[in-house]
C-alpha cells in the first residue's frame, strides 16, 4: 500500500496587485495591476506542480510571493503547516532555508567573484552549518552528483557553459537540503539538448532527496514531462488545473486547448489542428468584467463578458474556470 502524501505548501486566494502610475493629464494617477489575482493550490511533499502560461501572466510574481520575497496584497501561504506571514524572524529564517529558488538566468544568480566550490559552500557558511572541511566535502559530493567533477570546482561562473552554471545553481539550492524548490523557467535559457540533461538531473535529485518543486515555465512540453499536477495561468488567475495525463488528453478551458494545440509535433496532421489565438492578452491594468480570456476566446458566449467564471471541479483532480464547463451559458 502506498503511503499517504503529506501536504507541504498550501496557497489560498493569493493576490498581488501593484499600484502603477498611469498617464492622464496633469494629475498623477495610479491604477492597480493585478499580477496575481486569487490563486489557490496545494503541493505535497516530493511532488511537482507545474505553473504554465504566457509571459506576463504572473508566474514569477507567484514564485516570489511563495518565497516571501514580496508581501501579498491578500491571501495566505502555509508551509509545513505554518502561515508564513505569522512567522517571526528566527522561524522565518529557518523556514526559508527549506525553500530554495532556481532562477532562469544562472549567471545572474551566481556571484561572479566566487569559484564554483565557494558558490556551493556559501549558504552553509551563511547559516553556520557544519565546519569548513565538512562544508567542502558536502559541496564536492553534491557537485559530483550533478555532473561537475574536480576540474570544475575551482572555476569561476564565466568559465562554465550555461548547462554547467545551472548545475552549480542547483547544487547551491540543494546544499541546504530544502523541502521545496521553486524553479522559475530553469531551462528556458539553455539549448534544447542541454535542457533535457538539466531536467533529468533535476528529476533525479528530486526523487533522491524527496524535494517538492513548483516548476514554472511557458513551455508546456517541459511542464508535462516533470509535473505531477499542472496549473494553467492566464492574467493572474489559474484557469485550469489537472494532472498532466488528464490535462493534455482532455483540456477543458479554451485557453489550455489553444496552448496544447500549439505544441509542435513531428506529425504534420497534428500541427494542422493548431488553434490560433487572435490578438494579445488585454492589459492587466484595465481588465473588463467577465472572463479575462473572453476577448481572445474562439468559443466566447454573451455571458463571458458579463460574469467571471470560477474555478470549478470537473472531476476528482480536474478543475477549470470556464462557463462552458460550468454550463452557465444560459445566464
Ligand atoms: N514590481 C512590479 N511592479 C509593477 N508591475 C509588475 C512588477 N512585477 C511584475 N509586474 C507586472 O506583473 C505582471 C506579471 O509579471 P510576472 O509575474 O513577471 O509574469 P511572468 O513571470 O508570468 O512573465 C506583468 O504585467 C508585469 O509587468
Ligand atoms: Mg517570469
Amino acid at each position: 500500500m502506498s503511503t499517504p502524501l503529506t501536504n507541504l505548501l498550501q496557497v489560498n486566494q493569493l493576490s498581488k496587485h501593484f499600484e502603477v502610475p498611469v498617464a492622464g493629464g496633469w494629475i498623477q494617477r495610479s491604477a492597480s495591476l493585478r499580477a496575481v489575482d486569487g490563486i489557490s493550490f496545494n503541493l505535497n511533499e516530493g511532488r511537482t506542480l507545474g505553473l504554465v502560461g504566457e509571459s506576463g501572466c504572473g508566474k514569477t510574481t507567484a514564485a516570489r510571493l511563495v518565497l516571501g520575497l514580496m508581501k501579498p496584497t491578500a491571501g495566505s501561504i502555509v508551509f509545513e503547516g505554518q502561515e508564513i506571514s505569522a512567522m517571526r524572524n528566527a522561524q522565518w529564517r529557518s523556514t526559508r532555508q527549506r525553500m530554495q529558488m532556481v532562477y532562469q538566468n544562472p549567471l545572474g544568480a551566481l556571484d561572479r567573484r566566487l569559484k564554483v566550490i565557494d558558490q556551493v559552500t556559501e549558504p552553509l557558511k551563511i547559516h553556520h552549518i557544519e565546519d569548513g572541511r565538512t562544508q567542502t566535502e558536502k559541496a564536492q559530493s553534491l557537485l559530483g552528483e550533478l555532473g561537475l567533477s574536480s576540474t570544475h570546482w575551482h572555476r569561476y561562473p564565466h568559465e562554465l557553459s550555461g548547462g554547467q552554471r545551472q548545475r552549480v545553481v542547483l547544487a547551491r539550492a540543494m546544499i541546504l537540503s530544502p523541502k521545496l524548490l521553486v524553479c522559475d523557467e530553469p531551462v528556458s535559457a539553455l539549448d534544447v539538448s542541454i535542457q533535457a540533461q538539466v531536467i533529468n538531473l533535476l528529476q533525479e535529485i528530486q526523487e533522491k532527496y524527496g524535494v517538492a518543486s513548483l516548476f514554472i515555465s511557458h513551455d508546456l512540453k517541459v511542464v508535462r514531462q516533470v509535473s505531477h499536477n499542472v496549473a494553467v495561468m492566464y492574467l493572474g488567475k489559474i484557469v485550469e488545473q489537472a494532472p498532466p495525463e488528464i490535462l493534455f488528453k482532455s483540456p477543458q478551458h479554451p485557453y489550455s486547448q489553444a496552448l496544447i494545440s500549439a505544441i509542435p509535433s513531428v506529425s504534420h496532421r497534428k500541427n494542422q489542428g493548431r488553434i490560433l489565438l487572435q490578438g494579445d492578452p488585454p492589459s492587466p491594468l484595465f481588465l473588463k468584467p467577465g472572463c479575462a480570456f473572453a476577448t481572445r476566446c474562439p468559443l466566447a458566449m454573451p455571458v463571458c463578458s458579463v460574469k467571471e467564471p470560477l474555478l470549478t471541479q470537473i472531476n476528482n483532480e480536474h478543475f477549470a474556470a470556464c462557463h462552458l464547463v460550468t454550463k452557465d451559458a444560459a445566464c
